[in-house]
Parts: structure tokens; C-alpha cells; sequence
């Protein structure tokens, strides 16, 4: 059986009440604060309820959205390599797991994996991909932790138990992160991975812009829905009442800060409210709703080493779209 763990993602609010849990509370919170900037944001983790997690596994499949493809390729032909890196009896913790097809491919290569922790902020989506595993791997012990991995979580005992523990990140999800926040990140991880720990990332890399600006505008508009059902999760969970056929999907790469941004811009002057708030829009606002940040193989490379890992390993597709890194910690 799997076990569910809940961690306490919100040690500084008050106790629940009526108005909804916690996660609930928190994405409220969020949104009003992101709506009432100045310059108005909202974090892209929000894209993934139910609806826009099928969304986003719908925009892996198109022609134009090469990253998926691109990793799962690498991570299959350099399988016996990669898995080389991990020590017996060891410990993966992956860090939003969503679908765990990726993770099946370094299971399947790399048998001595005792524990397999899918870390994802998506509960539900969880449970039912860990079942799943849980047939094909029949002596694996799978522990998922519904967490926020950008808050701090706890490791199951098993996961602390084990001699070491391998960190996976793939998907250029680090690329969500403004660079500071992805040292933090890497900070926290080795804080939480500890000593002999070794971290597996997968990064899109910097490219010509022609084939980003395809990528984030593919003609099927499964971007654009993915991008707009944010609005949709707002009015549905905090009673908004966006028009959704009053936004718009633009999405851009923007050179000097090497990152494809994703912004929702409003076709007309108008006011909208949320959860009893009321937001102006002027003509052509946006609400920039992600940052998708590219890298080099020797920017994550040197970001990684600044906060005390060490490089174990690079691996890239032939065309250099997309890059897996392996870094480790001294024992
Ligand atoms: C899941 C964050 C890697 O940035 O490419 C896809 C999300 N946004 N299309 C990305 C996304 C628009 C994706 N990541």
C-alpha cells in the first residue's frame, strides 16, 4: 500500500475554517497578492489542477513542444549511465513528479533503488499514478508526500533511512524558478537530500528564439487553453469572474533574460473581481502568469556548484535542446 503524507506547507495561518483548506487558502492568498501588484503576476504552480495537468500532458504531445520528447529521449539512451551514479539500496526523490514516466525509466535502469518518493502539490494525480508504479515495481516501497516542494517538507522515515538519497528534477521545472530562487532551491535540496546525496536535473537550454517562441505558441492553442485555464481555476475555486473571451495568450521569448515568459493579456479596459475583490485592467494589461527560463550547461552548472554541489555528469540530444545534469555531495 501507499502511503499519503501531508505536510504542513502553511506553519504561519491561522487554523482552517469553513472558507476552505489550506491549499485553498494558500492560492487564494496568492492570487489577491499577485492581482494587486503593481505589475500583475500569479505563480505558475497554479496551472495544475486537474484540468490544466491533462492540458499540460496535452502540450508535451504537440509537434511543436520539443522539450519532453527531447529529455525522455536523452534519459532513455543514457539510461545505464545515469544509472551508474546510483548507490545501492539508495533512495530517488523526485521533485513534482506529475505522470511518473520519467522516474519509471531510472527504476527500470537502476533496480537498486530501494525507496521512490514522488513529491508532487497535485494530491490526487499521486495516488493513482503510485498504484500504477506500484504493479510494475512490485518491491519497491513507494512513499508520495503531497507537498509544495518550494516550502519545506519532510523526507518519509524510509527515505531518511536509506544510505543515500538521488534527487530528481526533471523537466526544466528549475526553470520556473527566478535564478536566485533555483539556488535556493538547490540549496534546500542538498539540505534535505544530505551527505553522499547525488541530484539528477533535466534543463532546457538556450536556443534561437524562432523554435522557444514555437514551442510556447503551438497552432493547436493547447498552450494558450493551458495558460487561460488559470482564470478558469480563479473563477471556479475563489468565485472570479474573469471572461475568458476577453484574455489573451501571449507568450515570448525574452533574450537578455534568456526566459520564454507567458503573460495573459486583457483585451479591454474592465474590472474584475476575485474571492470579493475587485482588480482594474487598462486596454492590453497582462497578468504575467510564468517564466520559463532557459540555460547553458555551464550556467546551472556554475548556479549548482555555487551552493556546494559537485558536477557528476552531462548529458544532451544531438541538436543541444535539452540538457540532463548530474551533481553530487561529498559523503
Ligand atoms: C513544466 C515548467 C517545464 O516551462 O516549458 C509548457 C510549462 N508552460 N508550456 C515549461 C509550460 C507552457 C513547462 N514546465
Amino acid at each position: 500500500m501507499v502511503a499519503l503524507a501531508r505536510s504542513n506547507i502553511l506553519p504561519d495561518l491561522p487554523p482552517m475554517s469553513d472558507e476552505g483548506d489550506a491549499s485553498t487558502q494558500a492560492f487564494e492568498r496568492d492570487v489577491l497578492k499577485g492581482l494587486g501588484a503593481r505589475r500583475k503576476h500569479l505563480p505558475p504552480k497554479y496551472f495544475y489542477d486537474a484540468a490544466g495537468s491533462q492540458l499540460f500532458d496535452r502540450i508535451t504531445d504537440q509537434p511543436e513542444y520539443y522539450p519532453t520528447r527531447c529529455e525522455m529521449h536523452i534519459l532513455q539512451d543514457n539510461a545505464a549511465a545515469i544509472a551508474q551514479l546510483i548507490p545501492a539500496g539508495a533512495a530517488l526523490v523526485e521533485f513534482g513528479s506529475g505522470s511518473n514516466k520519467k522516474a519509471r525509466i531510472l527504476l527500470a535502469a537502476a533496480p537498486v533503488l530501494a525507496v521512490y518518493v514522488p513529491v508532487d502539490i497535485s494530491g490526487e494525480m499521486l495516488e493513482q499514478e503510485a498504484a500504477a508504479l506500484q504493479l510494475d515495481f512490485p518491491r519497491l516501497k513507494i512513499h508520495p508526500v503531497a507537498a509544495d516542494f518550494t516550502h519545506d517538507f519532510d523526507l518519509p522515515e524510509e527515505a531518511k533511512a536509506a544510505p543515500v538519497r538521488v534527487g530528481f528534477f526533471p523537466g526544466s521545472t528549475i526553470g520556473n524558478f527566478e535564478p536566485h530562487e533555483a539556488a535556493s532551491f538547490l540549496r534546500n535540496a542538498a539540505k534535505i537530500l544530505g551527505p553522499g546525496a547525488k541530484l539528477i536535473i533535466g534543463a532546457d537550454l538556450i536556443k534561437p528564439a524562432e523554435i522557444l517562441n514555437a514551442a510556447y505558441n503551438d497552432g493547436a492553442g493547447i498552450t494558450a487553453k493551458f495558460n487561460l485555464n488559470l482564470l478558469v481555476r480563479i473563477n471556479r475555486e475563489l468565485g472570479g469572474t474573469f471572461k475568458l473571451d476577453t484574455f489573451e495568450h501571449h507568450a515570448f521569448y525574452n533574450r537578455e533574460r534568456h526566459r520564454v515568459e507567458m503573460h495573459l493579456a486583457s483585451l479591454k479596459r474592465q474590472k474584475v473581481k476575485v474571492a470579493g475583490e475587485c482588480f482594474d485592467f487598462r486596454a492590453g494589461e497582462t497578468i504575467h502568469t510564468e517564466n520559463s527560463y532557459k540555460y547553458s550547461v555551464e550556467s546551472l552548472g556554475a548556479l549548482a556548484r555555487g551552493v556546494g554541489w559537485a558536477s557528476a555528469g552531462v548529458w544532451t540530444d544531438a541538436k543541444k535542446h535539452f540538457s540532463i545534469q548530474a551533481f553530487s555531495l561529498a559523503p
